[in-house]
């Protein structure tokens, strides 16, 4: 995305405006998640993403940023509510760089100034579908794959893939099909069909599924709370 497009966007989620050019799916289905400025205030504290996740927020930050050392150049895909972008900002530490992008402007904003004491982070537009960016040593995709059409999941996990070199691995961490006997299945199958209508597509099929170039990487995956949550980190071989 060219500057005059991302000052355009900026200028409209400053007057807390979803613009035009965002994707359908994202103002449809997330607006109240993501595209007012009151979600900010009520989403990006400790206790609400505590709740949301049942309690594993600083479990699957822990997962996600033990994949990536210091002195890496780091994409995130997405904003997150929460610390996960400081956290990962600490991880690369001051001789490395972590690169946030978001499609929406009023998420690119609100983390330029959650990580404002960062000089080694830096935040902008971009589509994850199309990062753009070059190379990274790592990139970060937490909690995107669920909020985005199944198509669309295929976009954002081959655009995602195509950002790392071989040697280099790409981490996400997302919902996954918990355990038949999972007490909060039923609970989570409701939450999902009233606000979260493409999860059930990430649940049905394994991640690597959606990338084109399954073969070129290799594949580990690890679950958690009964299997509520995964990571799955493919690493480019070739
Ligand atoms: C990472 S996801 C969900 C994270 C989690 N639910 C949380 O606590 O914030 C939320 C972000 O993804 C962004 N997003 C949605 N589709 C995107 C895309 N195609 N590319 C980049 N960002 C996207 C939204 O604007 C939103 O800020």
């Amino acid at each position: 995305m060219d500057g005059g497009a991302e000052a355009k966007l900026i200028d409209a989620g400053q007057r807390g405006e979803a613009p035009g050019d965002l994707p359908d799916y994202l103002v449809k289905t997330y607006s109240w998640a993501y595209l007012r400025p009151a979600s900010l205030l009520i989403f990006d504290n400790t206790v609400a993403v505590g709740a949301i996740l049942w309690g594993n927020i600083w479990r699957l930050m822990r997962a996600a940023c033990e994949e990536f050392s210091t002195g890496q150049r780091i994409l995130q895909a997405a904003s997150v509510y929460g610390s996960l972008s400081a956290e990962l900002a600490d991880t690369v530490g001051p001789e490395g760089h972590l690169e946030v992008i978001d499609i929406a402007p009023l998420q690119v904003d609100h983390t330029r100034r959650k990580l404002a004491a960062y000089p080694q982070a830096s935040v902008r537009v971009a589509d994850a579908a199309r990062p753009g960016g070059g190379l990274y040593d790592g990139v970060c995709c937490f909690f995107l794959l669920h909020e985005v059409p199944d198509a669309y999941k295929h976009a954002v996990v081959d655009g995602l893939l195509a950002s790392v070199a071989p040697g280099s691995k790409v981490v996400f961490v997302d919902y996954h099909r918990p355990l038949p006997l999972h007490p909060l299945r039923f609970v989570m199958q409701g939450v999902f069909r009233l606000l979260e209508p493409f999860a059930e597509g990430l649940l049905r099929r394994e991640i690597r599924d959606f990338a084109a170039e399954r073969d070129s990487f290799a594949w580990r995956k690890e679950t958690f709370f009964g299997g509520l949550y995964q990571k799955v980190v493919a690493e480019r071989q070739s």
